[in-house]
């Protein structure tokens, strides 16, 4: 047996006593506990002081397993049968019989499933034959986790094993999409962009409305955030500041970051939360007192990693309560 293989073993085994267990996906490092268990789902709340309002994502092997879970709409389907797996999670309305902690629901009657596309998520999914509930592997309105060594630094010995899977290929979380209302909304940007959804579903995708109630922490106004204050879209450095680049960085900086020298949105949506805790924590050490952070162009048509991209950082820069 591989290393990994005894692993994976490992996590399964925990998992099935309850335990939490640190799994790379596609998008980020999640924080993964048995979702048919109330007892690991509300560890997993506890260990991220999340707030219990905040419904939790349950991650699958594959559609089949997902049909035990939540109702799918012809819509639904079709999503689920072009983006899984992948980064994608939809919002289905709860089966009556669905087994799953209602406490993943956090009171809802919709559960938000998904089929994550990493080898590691994968395998223990398979290993463990559960259901698992994974928020991402931080501290409730921190930045997301994109490699093992994040989860070390925040979680440490709360998380009973970290299964090491490298750097997160897209960085950025799943795209969230609600789909118990009649017309698919989208909860949350990601990289898979309205564009591409919209040509799997009979409808057009709409954005939530003031009237929405929020059920999404990605919709909590203060999110990702470092210590640091964050000042967007900058067109110069100011003498006590740090700052994240994108394309040819801004004159003057003293503490440099640089999401995409080249502009490639793809590698600064990778790069953007290991960056953002890298100057957090150099910046902080050295004195500055806020990030400033370059404008990052959106498109929807060529680039919802732009929208994605910017939800996250908007949050990051939103007042902290
Ligand atoms: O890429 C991802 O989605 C990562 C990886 C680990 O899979 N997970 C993740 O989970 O980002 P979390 O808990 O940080 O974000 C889950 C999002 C939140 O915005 C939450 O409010 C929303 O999904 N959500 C979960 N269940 C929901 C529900 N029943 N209704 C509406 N929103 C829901
Ligand atoms: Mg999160």
């Amino acid at each position: 047996m591989t290393i990994l293989s005894k692993q994976i073993r490992n996590a399964a085994s925990l998992l099935l006593q309850g335990k939490l267990v640190a799994l790379p996906t596609e998008t980020v490092y999640g924080l993964a506990g048995n979702a048919l268990s109330d007892q690991a789902v509300a560890s997993i709340y506890a260990t991220k002081s999340r707030p219990q309002f905040n419904p939790l994502i349950v991650h699958v092997s594959g559609i089949e397993e997902a049909y035990h879970y939540g109702t799918f709409s012809e819509n639904a389907l079709s999503l689920a049968r072009h983006f899984w797996p992948g980064p994608l999670t939809l919002v289905l309305p709860r089966r009556i019989d669905c087994k799953l902690s209602l406490l993943v629901s956090a009171g809802l009657d919709t559960v938000a499933i998904r089929v994550p596309a990493h080898p590691l998520a994968q395998a223990l999914l398979h290993e463990c034959h559960l259901p698992l509930a994974a928020p991402s592997a931080n501290r409730s309105g921190k930045v997301s986790p994109t490699l093992a060594a994040h989860v070390k630094e925040e979680l440490g010995s709360d998380v009973s094993l970290i299964l090491d899977g490298g750097a997160c290929i897209e960085g950025i979380e799943s795209t969230v999409i609600d789909m118990t209302h009649n017309t698919p909304v989208l909860l949350r940007p990601g990289s898979i962009s309205t564009t591409q959804i919209n040509v799997h579903i009979n409808d057009v995708i709409q954005m939530p409305s003031a009237k929405t109630p929020i059920t999404s922490p990605g919709m909590l106004e203060s999110h990702y955030a470092p210590h640091l204050p964050v000042r967007l879209n900058a067109t110069d450095v100011q003498e006590d500041e740090a700052l994240l680049a994108y394309g040819a960085p801004l004159p003057g900086a003293k503490l440099c970051y640089n999401l995409s020298a080249y502009s490639n949105i793809q590698q600064a949506a990778a790069n953007l939360f290991h960056m953002l805790r890298s100057i957090d924590a150099q910046a902080r050490q050295k004195g500055f007192k806020q990030i400033a952070v370059m404008r990052i162009p959106e498109d929807e048509n060529e680039n919802s990693l732009g929208i994605a991209i910017n939800d996250r950082l908007k949050r990051a820069a939103a007042p902290r309560n």
